[in-house]
């Protein structure tokens, strides 16, 4: 598929590639092709040369892998194969797929043993910006590098100049360049997971990203990090949120002025590049305060565009999603607690969590620790049913809850109704926050909710929500 969009962000990436950066040309999907995708080792520069190379996990031998862009409606067929000296899977986060091509090992799939392959297939019924990693073996293989981004277009996309992907990595890495061992730390477990090192932006440390002046860019930002938070700050840029977790928000400035993107999230903005020409402006993540850092350097040629900023408009049409029924819908309280200080919050249940802690199990959702595969479901939805999710972080630590297989509407935050009711596949809790979420089970299977920080779910921060095939 040749499309002018695509054809400019090739434009951008040989640029980025030609400055010394791990980054390799996507492969533009055919339709009725079967995309082959190896899973591998291989290296990457993520240290600014001339320190070492570091050896990472990755798709096609790169870093992040191959962006995947399809059109709305097409057919995704990818034969996975793992050249690991371990099993694999590959979870397609946000996509509404049949549950047997959800991805996730030992409960919607076998594991993809080393040297054998998978064929995922599914239809593309929603437009955005989604990505793929592995759905087993923890923190390690996604802290080893194995994600990347797939976008679907909409038939008619928003007018832009250029449209970028940016894949955001966090890396743990030792001063030889090798990615730090460790995946397993109680430590990092019981706080706020795997925080890294380095963080990569399309596998490069805070890269200069060549822009025009007043030229308009929509730019998909892609968390795959394990467990870092993102808050991106333009400085005096003024993006617009257009896009959550792949689904369109009626365009709005990011509260706060940052973009708040936690692990597994997404977030499509509208930037208008209106620098100076020949400024050097930074994007930085202001999350952790006293730790803030560059994430990218936006310089803007001498030659403007256009006179000024263009007016389009950036309203993106909505993706055919199933309104949940609200005045019909199923309640359900799901208590989140566990991790460093959490006895506090734990209430009556605290001994039977304490016991469970004794055991390596850090973190509970509803009281129990779970892979999100074992025992019973925390729901067992009838096919077509309309759930409300009252979701409540009794705990002192932020957490990006997942669900699987379906979108949810984010409808209220520590009972202020939110203001745009977005859909989303993964929201974020802040500490001690009450989120309620809501959404129809229309997709039949077995399917996880998890927290996204992976040193939580698998310390336990997973549960299993079952929908019942329709009749
Ligand atoms: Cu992005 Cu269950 O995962
Ligand atoms: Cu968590």
């Amino acid at each position: 598929m040749t499309n002018l969009t695509s054809l400019s962000r090739r434009g951008f990436l040989s640029g980025a590639a030609a400055l010394g950066g791990a980054v390799l040309l996507p492969t533009p999907s055919e339709a009725g092709a079967t995309i082959d995708l190896s899973i591998g080792s291989s290296w990457a520069q993520l240290l600014p040369p001339p320190r070492p190379a570091t050896p990472v996990w990755a798709y096609d031998s790169a870093l992040p892998g191959p962006e995947l862009r399809f059109r709305q409606g097409e057919r995704l067929q990818l034969r996975a194969r793992n050249h690991l000296d371990r099993p694999t899977s590959i979870h397609w986060h946000g996509l509404r797929v049949p549950n047997a091509m959800d991805g996730v090992a030992h409960l919607t799939q076998p594991p993809i043993g080393p040297g054998e392959d998978f064929l995922y297939e599914f239809d593309l019924l929603d437009a955005g910006t989604y990505w793929y990693h592995p759905h087993m073996g923890g923190a390690e293989q996604l802290g080893r590098g194995l994600a990347g981004a797939l976008i679907v277009e909409e038939d008619t996309p928003i007018r832009v100049d250029r449209d970028l992907v940016w894949m955001l990595q966090d890396w743990r890495l030792e001063r030889g360049g090798e990615v730090a061992p460790g995946f397993d730390s109680a430590h990092d477990a019981m706080h706020g997971g795997r925080i890294g090192s380095h963080v990569t932006l399309n596998g490069r440390p805070a890269p200069r990203i060549e822009v025009v002046p007043n030229e308009r860019l929509r730019i998909r930002i892609v968390n795959a990090a394990t467990a870092r938070v993102l808050a991106l700050d333009f400085g005096s840029l003024a993006p617009v949120v257009v896009a959550l977790d792949g689904q369109p928000v009626a365009p709005h400035a990011p509260e706060g002025g940052v973009v708040l993107v936690g692990p597994g999230m997404r977030a499509d903005i509208v930037l208008d590049a209106t620098g100076e020409p020949g400024a050097a402006m930074t994007v930085r993540d202001l999350f952790r305060s006293g730790d803030a850092y560059d994430v990218a350097t936006l310089a803007h040629g001498d030659t403007p565009l256009r006179a000024r900023a263009p007016d389009w408009d950036m309203a993106l049409a909505p993706n055919p999603l199933s309104e949940p029924d609200l005045a019909g819908a199923v309640r359900h309280d799901i208590v989140f607690n566990g991790g460093m200080m959490g006895q506090m919050m734990m209430g009556d249940e605290a001994p039977a969590m304490i016991e469970q802690m004794r055991q390596g199990r850090m973190w509970f959702v509803n009281g129990r620790a779970s892979d999100g595969h074992d025992g019973p479901p925390l729901i067992a939805a009838e096919h077509g049913s309309s759930h409300v999710l009252r979701l409540e972080n009794r705990t002192g630590w932020w957490h990006p809850i997942h669900l699987h297989g379906h979108v949810f509407r984010v409808m209220s935050r520590d009972g202020r109704p939110t203001a745009h009711r977005e859909w989303r596949d993964t929201v974020l809790m802040a500490p001690e926050e009450r989120v309620e979420i809501a959404f129809q089970a229309d997709n039949p299977g077995d399917w996880m909710l998890h927290c996204h920080v992976l040193a939580h779910q698998s310390a336990g921060m997973a549960a299993l929500i079952r929908v019942a095939d329709a009749v």
